[in-house]
């Protein structure tokens, strides 16, 4: 368990065992505005999970705070091992090819070789001398998450990286997520608004709300799964409920 610490993080050194990260009363406040509120959370190695919250109730705020982007939160959290991080926009460098944003700050002994392999894994072989900005949005997305990979991570957080995506592109890259993520086993936390993507991927899925984690939902279908599955439906309905929505006004 990590120690309850008042103000700065702690970030102990990588442990093989226990959870990967475990937040414990971690709290962020804007000012007067109280984001997270002694926020209780455990994610255990090579789990899943799925983040759902309204827009605004600090699921980015959580998950920069996982990331050691936010010196500011207070109370307790603790990572270990390493974190990798792909945002909803692929924030590729656009003056340097997709291979060299792969290999940028990439402290291994043979980074070439470790970015082809993730290019390799993610189907983006041939892009490798592309510019990102020629790069569609489904390639992008895949470019970051080669970027991600290619760190190794111990845990893999996602802030709604599909969420600009168009529905044949984000099928496919579902399961290109689905398939990394079997091979390599980083921890994830997948934020998302799309309750049918956190039921399709995730093994728990969260709802986020007035700075907790106010529900939490296990999925123990087995995977592949099919949206229409009767233990989905009846969990989706279960979490349009947690997130304040009735299943008749969403599409
Ligand atoms: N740097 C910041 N300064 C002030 N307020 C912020 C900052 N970052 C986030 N917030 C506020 O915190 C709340 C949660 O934001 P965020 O974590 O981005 O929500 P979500 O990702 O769930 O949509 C929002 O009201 C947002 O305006
Ligand atoms: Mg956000």
């Amino acid at each position: 368990m990590a120690t309850r610490v008042p103000g700065p993080l702690t970030r102990p050194a990588a442990a093989a065992t226990g959870p990967v990260a475990t937040a414990d009363g971690l709290t962020r406040r804007f000012g007067e505005r109280t984001v997270l509120d002694r926020l209780d959370l455990e994610i255990g190695r090579g789990e899943f999970i799925a983040l759902l919250g309204r827009s605004g109730s600090g699921k980015s705020t959580l998950l920069r705070a996982l990331a050691g982007l936010d010196s500011e939160a207070e109370g307790g959290l603790s990572v270990t091992g390493s974190v990798a991080v792909a945002f909803q926009e692929p924030r590729l460098v656009p003056w340097k090819r997709v291979h060299a944003n792969i290999t940028l700050g990439l402290a291994v002994p043979d980074p070439k070789e470790k970015a082809d392999a993730a290019l390799a894994e993610v189907g983006l072989t041939e892009r490798a001398g592309a510019w990102p900005l020629t790069l569609s949005g489904g390639e992008a997305q895949r470019a970051s998450l080669a970027r991600a990979l290619v760190r190794e991570p111990d845990l893999l957080l996602l802030d709604e990286p599909f969420s600009a995506l168009d529905a044949l592109t984000r099928i496919t890259i579902h399961q290109l997520v689905l398939q990394l993520w079997s091979v390599h086993r980083p921890a994830v936390l997948l934020v998302t608004h799309d309750v049918d993507e956190a039921l399709l991927l995730a093994d728990r899925v969260l709802v986020l709300d007035r700075g907790r984690i106010a529900h939490e939902s296990d999925v123990p279908a087995p995977r592949p799964r099919h949206r229409d599955h009767p233990d989905l439906t009846s969990l989706r309905t279960t979490l349009l409920a947690a997130l304040g929505v009735s299943p008749e006004g969403t599409t």
